[in-house]
């Protein structure tokens, strides 16, 4: 039987999902950009216990997360979206502003759910190529915006790259953008960031440039991916009420709901993690610097390595999971012949430049 399925079907590219799930326990997983820690017993047991009361709907307002976002970033709760997941925030806020005729602008390589929201609108993309150091080119994304453009992402730290901007330079963009583009500044890893030095940093902002939204995550520091849950915190109401229109309801069940409020309250722990991860990082990249690979400045809880001209991606990808170590493919994520890792425990960082110093040789060192 051929289905005749709606155009736009056909030019959604398919999501680069991480494979060896199937290699079982022993493997270091690198390459979803997740938590090496476990959700806290506290945010677990929250959890669970609203699972007990499943029976039941969720709040369709999904008060009190909004309440805990809101203490915790001042932003009112009106100018609070929820999603399943941020990934799902993205797809509504495309759903709600790009259509055909319209443009999205962002740089490339970046997360690699961006080239969907055209697809799926029927928009243009836009994809502004990053800088020599695999950083954002603003002046050249400022260039891009026409009369068409409706949506510009940024993305910062940037996926997968691991380079960050700082603040001052985001918000000269913003003042060269109109009111009515939308901007969306993805901060999935914000919490990781020595440049942005705080995740209250880029909220003062929203106060400036109502057209702004934060978009940020509970599955990566706060260690709840399995569960999803995203935000976004908006200049204005606009965007939370076109995404709840675009949306089924009840997006986001129960148990992520409890999950991500209590993951709210202990905000030492956080910190505590952020400090491990962000050693972790420093003496990972000195490890794959110490194997005479060129690794970008890393600013989230992944870095971003460049392969040399002789290295086949493939092989090395292949010997690493030979090696019971996952990582991306630079080729999946916009940009054949780099690897990006994720900061994983100190054993399976160890056992990732274990794995690799086998497989570069001089032939593959950038
Ligand atoms: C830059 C960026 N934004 C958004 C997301 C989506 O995260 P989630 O849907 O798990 O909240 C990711 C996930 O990897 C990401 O890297």
């Amino acid at each position: 039987m051929t289905l005749e399925f709606a155009k736009r079907i056909a030019r959604i590219p398919v999501y680069p999902v991480a494979a060896g799930y199937d290699l079982g326990e022993d493997v270091a997983m690198l390459a979803s950009n997740e938590s090496a820690f476990e959700p806290l017993s506290e945010v677990v047991q929250a959890a669970s216990e609203a699972a007990a009361r499943a029976n039941r709907y969720p709040d369709p307002s999904y008060a009190p997360l909004r309440r805990a976002l809101s203490d915790r970033y001042g932003v009112p709760a009106g100018r609070i979206a929820l999603g399943n997941g941020s990934c799902d925030l993205l797809l509504a806020a495309a759903e709600a502003l790009l259509e055909p005729g319209a443009e999205v602008v962002y740089a490339w390589p970046a997360f690699s759910v961006y080239p969907q929201l055209a697809a799926a609108t029927g928009a243009r993309a836009i994809q502004v190529p990053l800088d020599e150091r695999a950083r954002h080119d603003l002046e050249a994304i400022g260039r891009e915006v026409t009369v068409a453009t409706r949506l510009v992402l940024i993305c910062n730290p940037n996926n997968p790259t691991s380079t960050a901007l700082a603040l001052e330079e985001i918000e000269e963009l913003l003042h060269a953008i109109p009111r009515h583009v939308c901007v969306i500044l993805d901060e999935a890893y914000c919490e990781f960031s020595l440049t942005l030095g705080d995740p209250q940093a880029s909220v003062a902002l929203l106060r400036r440039h109502p057209n702004l939204a934060l978009l940020r995550t509970f599955s990566k520091v706060y260690g709840l991916a399995g569960l999803r849950v995203g935000y976004a915190l908006c200049g204005s109401e606009e965007l939370r009420i076109a995404t709840e229109q675009v949306r089924q309801p009840f997006h986001l069940n129960v148990a992520a709901q409890a999950a991500a409020v209590e993951a709210l309250r202990h905000q030492q722990e956080v910190e505590r993690r952020v400090t491990a991860t962000v050693a972790a990082r420093e003496q990972l990249v000195a490890g794959l610097q110490g194997l005479g690979l060129w690794v970008a400045e890393s600013d989230a809880n992944f870095v971003w390595v460049a392969l040399g001209a002789g290295a086949e991606e493939r092989e090395v990808l292949d010997g690493l999971r030979e090696r019971g170590v996952l990582v991306r493919a630079g080729a999946s994520l916009g940009s054949e012949g780099h690897l990006r890792i994720t900061v994983g425990t100190a054993r399976e960082n160890a056992r990732c430049l274990a794995a690799l110093s086998e497989l570069v040789s001089d032939r593959t060192r950038a």
